[in-house]
């Protein structure tokens, strides 16, 4: 059986002072169903890049992305993606918000608004149905981001730094209640930080990528029992022995990734 994701030698170069330099070089690694997989790796290491080739928003130059054997080969309906910028439309409600996927694929105005309004209670954002986005926290622009997401029911989800921008308490909430909606809907999830702890706390495995050329170090499974919360994660004593590892990844003797 093919993987539900298989990303194998991709490639991908940009020009930059005039010449090609490459953001993804020989990336592979797989995703079965129902895995979490963080990426993690210092800022221009290729991630969001690799997440837009894998969404089939940008072609890579070469190597393959399939999912269950078959390519990509452009935007595909299976997968959901929460985009490293906000983007909720300003001139929609939260509700209107949610609903555009939906609406988008022709769904009747009651069946949408229903599947809408029942993701938007199990976030906790039903008192802000009717707002638009510029009343929201931060944390609940995310909340609403990541329900419209979910709302198309995608096989996939692909997720870039969702909680890069939150402060530490509102990141944990952030962490429980993702972990608490994947338990009840099986998503297979890619997700991407800067957050070691966070790749740790939430992921079944973490890959580590180097820049110039973006690529793989090391996949590292991630083997603590689910359902978690950030707390019970934290605090099992295999915890630090995954952190460790990861952190020797991206930050190793002497910061050379992190050189200019
Ligand atoms: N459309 C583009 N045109 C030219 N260069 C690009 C383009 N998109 C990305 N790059 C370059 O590719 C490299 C990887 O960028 P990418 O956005 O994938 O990094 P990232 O790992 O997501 O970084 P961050 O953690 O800061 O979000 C960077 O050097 C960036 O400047
Ligand atoms: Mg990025």
């Amino acid at each position: 059986m093919p993987s539900m994701l298989e990303v194998s030698n991709v490639w991908k170069r940009f020009d930059r002072a005039g010449h090609a330099s490459p953001a993804v070089a020989g990336v592979s690694f797989r995703v079965e169903e129902g895995e979490f997989v963080s990426i993690v790796g210092s800022s221009g290491c290729g991630k969001s890049t690799l997440l837009n080739i894998i969404a089939g928003l940008v072609t890579p130059d070469s190597g393959q992305v399939a999912m269950r054997g078959v390519p990509v080969t452009g935007a595909h309906r299976s997968v959901g993606y929460t985009f490293q910028q906000p983007s909720l439309l300003p001139w929609r409600t939260v509700c209107a918000n949610v609903e555009l996927g939906l609406e988008l694929r022709g769904v009747d105005r009651g069946t949408r608004r229903r599947v809408a309004m029942d993701l938007i209670e199990q976030v906790g954002l039903a008192e802000f149905s009717e707002a638009y986005p510029h009343q929201l926290s931060g944390g609940m622009a995310k909340r609403a981001e990541i329900v419209r997401v979910l709302a198309i029911d995608p096989e996939l989800l692909l997720m870039d730094e969702p909680f890069g921008a939150l402060d530490a308490q509102t990141k944990i909430h952030m962490q429980n209640l993702l972990l608490h909606l994947l338990q009840m809907m099986h998503k297979t999830v890619i997700f991407i930080t800067h957050d070691l702890e966070e790749a740790v706390v939430l992921s079944d495995r973490v890959i580590t990528m180097a820049a110039r050329p973006g690529r793989v170090i090391r996949e590292h499974p991630i083997i603590l029992d689910r359902p978690r919360d950030s707390r019970t994660a934290r605090l099992d004593s295999r915890f630090a022995s995954y952190l460790k590892p990861v952190w020797e990844d991206i930050e190793p003797l002497g910061g050379e990734q992190h050189a200019a």
